[in-house]
């Protein structure tokens, strides 16, 4: 079995993150999305993984490397624009080969893992296995009508009036019985190859294809809304850790990570909270549920549910919550008695100032 994990995209819904960086390296719990997705393939047992990269892919390598730090091969394959799910497996074909494959969409994230469903479909081996999922909100997704054992009899794309709640989620198991109906199909109204077609021209022709509703925590983390709120899960199961110094002035409540060479002066931080690695923070209250990356400098500062980058400085600003703060961007109060915001911000940013 073979891995093939999307990486490539173009990530509108995270703009402007995704101007400069692949939405699938935002970090979580201060490690990138697609480092937990790797994980979750290692755990299966699988090592030979492809990784569909777009215009972004040299982070992408340069984060991963060849995959032997994670136990992984890994195979980078270029895609010339985002075609959609079925035509990253048209063009991983030569990789694929004729191996059984687990499709991962690189931004989301199932950190209770997906071990179950790989041994339903080792045991079954439908054309197709997929994970579901009940949503308020199907017709944003590609939905399933399932039969009473799971079987699939309907899937449709975004259905403007959904026949049922069931949304698929970003993993699917395939035999190499998908190429034949990725062949088959065209581009849809949106111009791309859809997966759901695929797997639904497999249903058409007469093939098995399973889904069973995952029940682990599971998110896309494709907007920043969904990114913070998957921080928040993940920082509630972090264990305390002091690598760095922490003055006697400051007070640590809660699971606290103090990464290496970090300074926390003066401050207060409420856990969960993680402070990377060559940070420093003085005269600060930090948290809950705040990831603070490598080498950023906060000082005088109020942050909670919120994430910085690497690299980040935030200075004298008190009231900041649900905030993704760039790698290497600056947040600075104006010189006392100043009457007015002054904003350098990039194109698709969003700032909400208090008024
Ligand atoms: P999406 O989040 O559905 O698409 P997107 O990245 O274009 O995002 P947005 O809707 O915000 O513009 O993609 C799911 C995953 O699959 C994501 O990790 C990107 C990846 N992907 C590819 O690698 N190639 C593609 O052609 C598409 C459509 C997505």
């Amino acid at each position: 079995m073979k891995a093939l994990v999307l990486a490539g995209g173009s990530g509108t819904r995270l703009r402007p993150f995704s101007h400069s960086m692949p939405k699938q390296l935002i970090p979580i719990a201060n490690k990138p999305v697609l480092e937990y997705v790797l994980e979750n393939i290692r755990e299966l047992g699988v090592t030979e993984v492809g990784v569909i990269v777009g215009d972004r892919g040299p982070q992408i390598a340069a984060a991963l490397g060849d995959g032997s730090r994670l136990g992984l091969r890994l195979t980078f394959i270029e895609q010339d624009a985002p075609r959609g799910l079925a035509h990253t497996v048209a063009i991983a074909r030569d990789f694929l080969a004729d191996d059984d494959f687990v499709m991962y969409l690189g931004d989301n994230m199932l950190p209770d893992g997906i071990r179950e469903t790989a041994e339903q479909f080792a045991a079954h081996r439908p054309a197709a296995q997929l994970l579901v999922r009940k949503v308020a909100d199907p017709s944003a997704y590609g939905v399933a009508e399932l039969g009473p054992d799971g079987e699939v009899l309907r899937l449709v794309e975004k259905p403007a009036r959904p026949r049922s709640d069931l949304a698929l989620i970003g993993v699917y198991f395939f035999t190499p019985a998908i190429h034949e109906a990725v062949a088959a199909i065209g581009p849809s109204a949106r111009g791309e190859l859809e997966i759901t077609d695929a797997v639904q021209w497999l249903v058409s022709s007469g093939a098995v294809v399973r889904a069973g509703e995952y029940g682990g925590y599971w998110k896309d983390t494709g907007s920043v809304a969904d990114v913070l709120e998957c921080n928040r899960k993940l920082l509630d199961d972090i264990v305390s850790g002091v690598a760095g110094e922490v003055d006697a002035a400051s007070e640590l409540r809660g699971p606290v990570i103090i990464g290496a060479g970090a300074r926390v002066t003066g401050s207060r931080i409420e856990g969960p909270v993680i402070v990377g690695a060559g940070s420093v923070v003085e005269n600060c209250h930090i948290g809950p549920h705040t990831a603070i990356g490598r080498d950023c400098v906060l000082r005088d500062t109020r942050i909670e549910y919120s994430i910085t980058l690497d690299g980040a400085t935030v200075t004298q600003v008190r009231g900041l919550r649900g905030s993704l703060i760039g790698r290497a961007a600056t947040v600075d109060a104006r010189a006392e008695g100043a009457d007015h915001h002054c904003l350098v911000v990039g194109d698709h940013a969003r700032i909400e100032v208090a008024a």
